[in-house]
């Protein structure tokens, strides 16, 4: 696990050496899947002097802005900030969509081999103060975790991040652990994988399962579509926040602090990770097919069905 600076890139330009691009973005994308985070010094795409004013502007008393404010670009919708003057929510909603298309064009010439397949999901702008947050526990993101939606299962596909530090001042402050490779095979037994598969294949694990087919979003937003290792994922995500010794541990960490107006990029599904301080971030997220992943034996998905000897995407 590393953080690998990429210095011979950048939107629009692309590549810097336009005959190794495709040989480079292979590379960027399996040392992605092996679990490391790629790194911008600078941001890697255009954004206007006076959007990030606008941002950096945006208070910590500011309650109306202040939350952590959602971007759907499917839909073109901003949530979060409807407390916010009209004027002002229209303006971040101009700033999101925008900086959404650039992180999409940006991560397209960056990682060609996912360019064709990969789905748009949310975007968000970070405006709280990271450090000291008053979060229920399963909530916490300055413990260790890796990532996984309880409204928008993935079905063994990748949740792939990619985050911008807008503070001009100050740096975000992560801690990174070894990947899902090294995790799963530490803790997934005692998280449960096998008594989740051993519930899930009794008559009235099927039952249940059909039922939520059946009752769709009735179960529970996303409950209906959920597989084995959807399930065990969401499990896993609060089993490894409430592990105290997983979280004390300092062998196989990384703490990296993402200077101002830096961008990285992690599979944040499979490197456990956390947030120990930071303020004014923005964030575009990813879904990346499991077939389009360059080491598919490296994806959560593979790593668990390989510890529990059966397929856990049925
Ligand atoms: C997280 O995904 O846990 C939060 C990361 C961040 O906001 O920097
Ligand atoms: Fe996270």
């Amino acid at each position: 696990m590393a953080l690998i600076e990429i210095t011979d890139f950048r939107t629009p330009g692309g590549w810097t050496d336009p005959q190794s691009s495709t040989q480079r973005s292979q590379e960027c994308c399996r040392q992605l899947e092996e679990g490391n985070i790629l790194f911008f010094r600078q941001m890697p795409f255009e954004m206007p002097q006076v959007d990030l004013d606008f941002l950096t502007g945006v208070k910590q008393s500011d309650s109306a802005l202040h939350k952590n404010i959602s971007y759907r670009p499917k839909a073109d919708v901003l949530r979060g900030a409807e407390a916010a003057p009209p004027e002002a929510m229209q303006r971040l909603h101009r700033i999101m969509r925008s900086y959404s298309q650039n992180v999409t064009a940006f991560i397209s010439r960056l990682l060609e081999p996912y360019a064709g397949s990969f789905r748009h999901d949310f975007a968000s702008f970070r405006a709280i103060e990271e450090q000291g947050r008053d979060l229920p526990l399963h909530r916490r993101n300055d413990l260790m975790h890796v990532d996984a939606f309880p409204t928008r299962p993935t079905r063994g596909d990748r949740i792939l991040r990619c985050f911008t530090n807008v503070n001009p001042a100050e740096s975000r402050v992560w801690v990174t652990g070894e990947p899902m490779s090294v995790v799963a095979q530490r803790f997934a037994q005692d998280a449960g994988l096998s008594r989740l598969l051993a519930r899930a294949s009794t008559p009235a694990g099927r039952i249940s399962r059909t039922l939520r087919h059946v009752l769709g979003p009735l179960a529970g937003k996303g409950a209906a579509q959920r597989t084995p290792y959807d399930e065990f994922m969401l499990s896993f995500h609060d089993y490894l926040k409430e592990r105290q010794d997983y979280q004390d541990e300092k062998q196989g960490k990384l703490r990296t602090e993402f200077p101002p107006f830096s961008t990285w990029i992690v599979f944040t599904d499979g490197v456990p990770h956390s947030v120990l301080s930071g303020r004014l971030a923005l964030e575009q997220t990813f879904i990346i097919p499991l077939s389009a992943m360059i080491v598919p034996e490296q994806s959560p998905a593979r790593v668990l069905e390989k510890i529990a000897g059966q397929a856990l995407l049925a």
